[in-house]
């Protein structure tokens, strides 16, 4: 997929762009000798070995041996797509995107999410200046909310009517397709079409990066349905977003915990008491690509739930999905309500201070799962416990290998008595990167991988004069060598990182992203050193091809061409 964007455009951001920069915004940075360096976001830890490079352009993990560059640092860390993330570049310098480029990575969203844009800046405009705003006012005070927390999340106000976003964005027939992609109007009896969300205090969808994807729309009483949505849209999937997130993202340098509530009002009403950490999910269960994304923005999630049936079953359906995602350093919690409340209702009754307290309380999800099993078998009998060493092992056998993993056995192995075999860890935890992948010595490094890695970290030495015949060399390996040759005489000034960035095949590229910021101890002179390991690569086979030519016998039974070749390679060394 890299390879589709021209790599003259990867080459222009990148050189416009600073990765320190870039990550700093995310990840405070510290400088450290050439380098800067933070603990690592892509897993936890205590002291940091997350490095960036400035001059290599470069960030690299030597805990868990995340690397990449700018590009690669967004797709990871915001979890955006490789169009996403040039995207998002591009947009921090100002660059219009090559058209041909968005149609190439798939369809081209920006209409929509223009769109979306101006519908929620004029449903916010609605909300004070309507004629009929003042009832949409009146109820979000009686709900408890200041104008603060409303602007914050952008709320706004769908007048009555059945056409008013029609009326407004749907001028053309171009422009109504597009309030139909956007999700905004429906569909009636006999083709009529209105709009979606009519009469309805609005609440607007951001995704992780702020812009608006899709609405929730809530009726000033009661009535139902109490919630309308937008759908499913190019833009807008439910099962992977979350309400609040942004915000809190935006409120929080760095979250440490996150709660996970059921409704726009539970995120809305947590953040007028200041609490700003809540998220929810669109009126579906949490699916692991939420947790995934939760989990990269902090290392606690607690999920609120009803203290009913129905509550918990999803809170016991969210735990089995969190299972295969419990690395280490990673925690979830569960805390139940009490019957009839919701978390905007027990902040407003208990007040910040308690709600605070009744999360540090919240139920840790080992303890949550054996006292769920436990509750389902009588843990007198030995039939009871082998029960629930039967209904424990599928559980525990999803968790990721790892010290949490070996402490649920040991638990479970407690309550029953005996030790319990697991299945296989489904994913092995990410591992230190050996010494071996670090880098070797410089001075152990195979040659034809010294030399890819000096010409990467270094592409410069394209201009440089290179011995005679460097590019007949017969190795493993040499074709990647005269591959990234060509493509930096053919992109002069191309760095380490778009190079590494524009490579096609996936493997190749993890090769090359090592290569390019193992350590080479050059002094100064690149060129030099690479044409060194050239000039060695050149001798060593013409020492091989010299013994295979005299192996062929008295130099008389060569043919006219072997014997001149011999010559030559006498002459030369
Ligand atoms: P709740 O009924 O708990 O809503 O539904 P709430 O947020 O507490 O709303 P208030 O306090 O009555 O105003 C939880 C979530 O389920 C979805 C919405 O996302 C809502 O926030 N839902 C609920 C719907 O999509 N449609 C509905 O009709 C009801
Ligand atoms: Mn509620």
């Amino acid at each position: 997929m890299a390879g589709k964007i021209p790599q003259q455009f990867i080459d222009d951001l990148l050189n416009r762009t600073d990765i320190v920069d870039v990550i700093n915004r995310r990840v405070p940075l510290k400088k450290a000798g050439r380098d800067f360096q933070a603990c690592c976001p892509f897993h936890n830890e205590k002291t940091p070995s997350f490095k960036v490079n400035p001059t290599k352009q470069f960030y690299y993990c030597f805990g868990c041996g995340a690397h990449g560059t700018a590009i690669g640092f967004l797709m990871d860390y915001e979890r955006l797509s490789f169009p996403e993330a040039i995207e998002e570049l591009a947009a921090s310098q100002g660059l219009e995107i090559p058209r041909e480029i968005s149609f190439e990575q798939g369809p081209d969203h920006r209409a929509i999410y223009a769109l979306l844009e101006q519908v929620a800046g004029w449903y916010r405009e609605q909300l004070s200046q309507h004629p009929q705003s003042a009832r949409a006012r009146a109820y979000l005070h009686e709900r408890g909310l200041s104008e603060t927390v409303a602007e914050t999340f952008g709320l706004g106000f769908a007048p009555p009517g059945w056409d008013n976003v029609l009326k407004r964005f749907g001028r053309d027939p171009v422009a109504r397709k597009r309030l139909d992609e956007a999700g905004l109007i429906s569909q009636g009896e006999r083709d009529r079409t209105y709009d979606r969300l009519r009469d309805r205090i609005i609440f607007p969808i951001r995704d992780g990066r702020g812009r608006v994807i899709g609405f929730g729309g809530r009726l000033l009483g009661d009535g139902k349905p109490k919630y309308l949505n937008s759908p499913e849209t190019p833009v807008f999937h439910k099962g992977r977003e979350l309400y609040g997130l942004y915000e809190a993202r935006q409120a929080h340098r760095q979250l440490e915990q996150i709660l996970v509530v059921e409704g726009y009002m539970d995120v809305v009403a947590l953040a007028q008491f200041d609490i700003r950490n809540a998220v929810a999910t669109l009126g579906t269960a949490t699916t692991e690509e939420h947790l995934n994304k939760l989990y990269r923005a902090a290392n606690e999630v607690v999920f609120c739930f009803d203290g009913d049936r129905a509550g918990r079953a999803a809170a016991w359906k969210a735990l089995q999905t969190a299972l295969p995602l419990m690395k280490d350093g990673r925690q979830a919690r569960f805390l139940f309500l009490p019957e009839g409340e919701d978390p905007d209702t027990l902040v407003r009754k208990i007040g910040r201070q308690a709600f605070l307290e009744q999360l540090q309380h919240a139920q840790p999800l080992s303890e949550f799962l054996f006292a769920r099993l436990e509750s389902e078998t009588d843990m007198q009998t030995i039939d009871g416990r082998a029960r629930l060493a039967e209904l424990a092992r599928p559980l525990l056998g999803r968790l990721p290998a790892g010290t949490f993993r070996r402490m649920m056995e040991q638990a479970l192995a407690r309550r029953v008595g005996v030790e319990v075999d697991l299945p296989q860890a489904a994913r092995e935890p990410s591992r230190p990167v050996s010494r071996r992948a670090r880098g070797r010595s410089p001075a152990t490094m195979p040659p034809v991988r010294r030399a890819v890695a000096l010409l990467l970290q270094y592409p410069e030495i394209a201009e440089a004069e290179l011995p005679e015949g460097w590019e007949q060399i017969e190795q493993p390996g040499m074709e990647v060598l005269r591959d990234l040759y060509q493509r930096i005489r053919a992109h002069p000034g191309s760095h380490s990182a778009a190079l590494v960035e524009a490579t096609e095949d996936p493997k190749l590229r993890g090769f090359l992203a090592q290569l390019a910021v193992a350590e080479l101890a050059v002094e100064d002179d690149a060129a030099e050193q690479f044409r060194g390991v050239l000039r060695k690569l050149i001798e060593t086979q013409r020492t091989r091809q010299r013994a295979s030519l005299l192996d062929k016998g008295r130099p008389s039974s060569l043919s006219e061409e072997e014997k001149q070749r011999l010559r030559e390679l006498y002459r030369r060394s």
